[in-house]
């Protein structure tokens, strides 16, 4: 049983935590458990989400550390240390987290983080990527949430969608997993665009926990 933790943040309603539970409950993530769910925000509604299901949930809050006069890279340290030390995790699952991760954190968890990033993003380092019609559109990267889903209507994007990747130490790049394309259509809001998103973004992200949980991924 691989033993996962889920990392979020109050800019969204913890709605991917809530698929991963589901699909763990359905049997549809095998050999997985969510041992714990963090937020570096206190008032994250994931945070309820998880109590709900008797899940342990910790609250590392950036903010505090920066007013004890500790650095990022120590909150990287800390938060990488107790996952790995108390809780013994094997996945990390970055479902709305905002944080960029430094080598700090990453070098507990290399290879055993995966985000869920509401872009497009192509394998590789390229800055474009060619979507299913054949047009090429230039990744979305270093934009979160709404922003992003804002930001691919602006620029008359055809489509856009969800990548769930291993991280590295550059922003929104590593090996992708899984990506999941969606149609903008003409009256398309942010909101009305991001809705059918986060439904793609429900059956991606437990898909690729399925597989990391199965050994089905190869070593990157
Ligand atoms: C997801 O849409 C995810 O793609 C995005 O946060 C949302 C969380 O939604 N992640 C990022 O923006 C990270 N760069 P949820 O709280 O409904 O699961």
């Amino acid at each position: 049983m691989k033993r996962i933790a889920v990392l979020l943040s109050n800019r969204g309603t913890g709605s991917n935590l809530a698929a991963i539970l589901s699909a763990i409950e359905k049997g549809k993530i095998k050999n997985g458990k969510v041992v714990i769910v963090v937020s570096d925000k206190d008032d994250a509604y994931g945070l309820v989400r998880a109590k709900r299901k008797n899940i342990p949930t910790l609250v590392l809050s950036l903010r505090e550390f920066a007013r004890n006069g500790k650095s990022r890279q120590e909150y990287d340290e800390a938060l990488g240390k107790i996952l790995k030390e108390k809780y013994r995790v094997d996945l990390v699952v970055l479902a709305g987290w905002m944080l960029i991760l430094s080598n700090n954190f990453i070098k507990y968890f290399s290879a055993r983080t995966i985000n869920l990033h509401p872009g497009l993003l192509p394998d590789g380092n390229s800055d474009y990527i060619k979507l299913s019609d054949g047009t090429k559109i230039r990744a979305i990267r270093g934009l979160h949430t709404n922003d992003a889903v804002q930001f691919a209507i602006d620029q008359g994007y055809p489509a856009t969608g969800s990548t769930v990747h291993f991280i590295t130490e550059n922003v929104d790049d590593g090996p992708v997993i899984i990506r999941s394309e969606v149609k903008i259509h003409d009256n398309d809001t942010a909101e009305s665009l991001y809705e059918r998103m986060k439904k793609e973004e429900h059956k991606i992200l437990p898909f690729a926990i399925d597989l990391f949980c199965n050994g089905k991924l190869k070593n990157i």
